[in-house]
């Protein structure tokens, strides 16, 4: 799986990490709700241990929300650690995260000194927009390429919060398969080096398994299709139009596809499930 960040990058946001976690109270994690554990980056709970986490479940518009609360009530069973599904129009609930991050470390709160709170995730989860709904105007975005160096920022919220931007880019580890390949069907990750049409294939391949009837509303199938050819080529049959001799556009099917799958418009999925996790978990504990 070529997708991953490059080691010199990695190596350097551990030391900038690292040298600013000692100073804060809470971390803000932002993950993409459709994909939890596949949207995180690893060296946030390493480096992040003992201090207390808030979870955002964010893109929750997104993403199937049965599985999703099956997240948050897993997340809420691990110590120091509160979880909430959210998306970036639910402004009520996005102002009440000061709050719950005061709630969190009480002590800190308590004593007059301000919480500091520093939000982290990998590009594209979302972090930028919050940073803006919770102070309530836009700031400039620094680009995500890892290229860009990126200076933290520091914001001081309106209950008297210090909240901090990640410092150095943080990019999802991919070590796991799927991972890879949900990130890119997502649309976390735009261009991989994973070929397009291979996620797509990846992705009705899912959807298949996990949502047919969402396949057989959106694309009017008479039943439910068998497997990712099945569904790409009813696909192309039926929205991307045929190639001189009769031939099905293949790679118009998996655009049609990816977009919609990316935009919402198939309806709300989630890639991953938490007894999913688990078990793999377990299985790379025993090995
Ligand atoms: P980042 O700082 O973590 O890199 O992410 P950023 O806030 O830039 O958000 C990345 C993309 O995700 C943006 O879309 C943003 O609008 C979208 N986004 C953020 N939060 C949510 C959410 O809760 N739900 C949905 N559906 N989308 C969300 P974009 O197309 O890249 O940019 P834009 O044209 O919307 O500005």
């Amino acid at each position: 799986m070529s997708i991953n960040w490059f080691p010199g990058h990695m190596h350097k946001a551990r030391k900038e990490i690292a040298k600013v976690m000692d100073e804060i109270d809470v971390v803000i994690e932002v993950l993409d709700a459709r994909l939890p554990v596949s949207s995180e980056n690893p060296m946030i709970s390493q480096l992040g241990k003992g201090t207390p986490v808030i979870k955002l479940l964010n893109k929750s518009d997104l993403a199937d929300p049965v599985r999703t609360q099956e997240w948050v009530d897993y997340y809420n069973s691990l110590p120091d650690t509160r979880a909430i599904m959210i998306d970036y129009k639910q402004k009520k609930l996005i102002s009440s995260i000061p709050n719950l991050c005061n709630e969190l470390v009480p002590s800190r709160s308590n004593n007059g000194r301000q919480v500091r709170a520093m939000i982290m995730g990998i590009p594209n989860v979302g972090k930028s927009t919050m940073i803006n709904a919770l102070l309530g105007k836009k700031i400039a975005k620094v680009g995500n390429e890892p290229a860009v160096t990126k200076g933290q920022k520091r914001f001081l919220l309106k209950n008297g919060m210090a909240l901090s931007d990640t410092p150095g880019m943080l990019w999802p580890k991919i070590e796991d398969r799927d991972s890879g390949y949900r990130l890119a069907a997502s649309g976390a990750i735009k261009n991989t080096a994973i070929e397009f049409q291979q996620v797509a294939e990846y992705a009705a391949e899912f959807l298949c398994q996990d949502y047919p009837e969402l396949m057989v509303a959106r694309y009017k199938l008479k039943k439910i299709p068998e497997n990712a050819d099945e569904l790409l080529k009813e696909i192309g049959r039926k929205r991307g139009g045929l190639r001189a001799g009769g031939k099905i556009d293949m790679h118009k099917a998996s655009e049609i596809l990816l977009n919609e799958l990316r935009g919402g418009q198939i309806g709300l999925v989630t890639y991953e499930t938490v007894s999913e996790w688990l078990e793999k978990w377990e299985q790379q504990r025993i090995e």
